[in-house]
């Protein structure tokens, strides 16, 4: 099943100064639908090791976190619209975009580099060692920045934080199947070293891993 998003010409792999990155719109069509897309998900911990393309990391941050209402509401429910979620990238074989520790803009649909260079092994070292991590194309981090949804909802946010999470990321799950590739839900890892690798603010708490690859 899924249907892999191409992009033409030849990789270009340099960023603008200003290290923000456009990513390619979303596409809001594919052969795969929900239903298959539940029915077929798993989680997949080996890749081929082959590159995947920006297109189809835009397609699965858009499907994390992306701006899909003129008012600004986002593809995953958000308690109170607050969202708390705060969603990052380590890049180290994905077509047409330098290796780096990356943040996403849902506002703009952009990613923001805050590191440069491939930091899989050392993920994979924060995350007791997976080999899924290092073996990723990418690896997409769900952190919650929990002040923006406990501010109103006292100590119950803390909750809601988390449910948020888990809703991300089922979205990349079943975004990552219906473009025909890989991803596995990690929530093992050393949160103060993942944190640092990637260069993430000190009230962003990581809460999953998402390791990507081709199947
Ligand atoms: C909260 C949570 C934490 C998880 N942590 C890990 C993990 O650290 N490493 C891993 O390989 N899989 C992890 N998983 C994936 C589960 O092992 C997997 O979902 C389960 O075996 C069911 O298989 P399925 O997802 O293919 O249906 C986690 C799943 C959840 C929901």
């Amino acid at each position: 099943m899924g249907d892999g998003l191409e992009t033409n010409g030849a990789a270009n792999q340099s960023l603008p100064e200003n290290g923000t990155v456009d990513l390619p719109a979303p596409r809001m069509e594919s052969n795969t639908s929900i239903e298959e897309a539940i029915a077929a998900r798993r989680s997949v911990r080996e890749y081929t090791g082959e590159p995947i393309t920006i297109a189809e990391l835009s397609q699965l941050l858009w499907a994390a976190q992306g701006i899909t209402s003129p008012e600004g509401h986002r593809s995953a429910p958000s308690a109170g619209a607050l969202y708390p979620l705060e969603v990052y990238v380590a890049a180290g074989s994905v077509r047409e975009l330098p290796p780096g520790v990356y943040r996403y803009a849902p506002d703009g649909h952009r990613l923001t580099r805050v590191r440069e260079g491939d930091f899989r092994a050392e993920l994979a070292e924060a995350a007791v060692g997976q080999e899924s991590v290092r073996a990723a194309a990418a690896d997409i981090i769900i952190a919650g920045v929990y002040e923006r949804t406990t501010g109103k909802y006292g100590e119950r946010g803390v909750r809601y934080v988390h449910m948020e999470a888990g809703h991300a990321s089922e979205n990349i799950y079943l975004q990552a199947e219906s473009l025909g590739l890989g991803t596995v839900a990690i929530g093992a890892f050393d949160e103060t070293a993942l944190q640092r690798i990637m260069g993430m603010a000190e009230n962003a708490t990581p809460l999953y891993v998402m390791p990507v690859g081709r199947r």
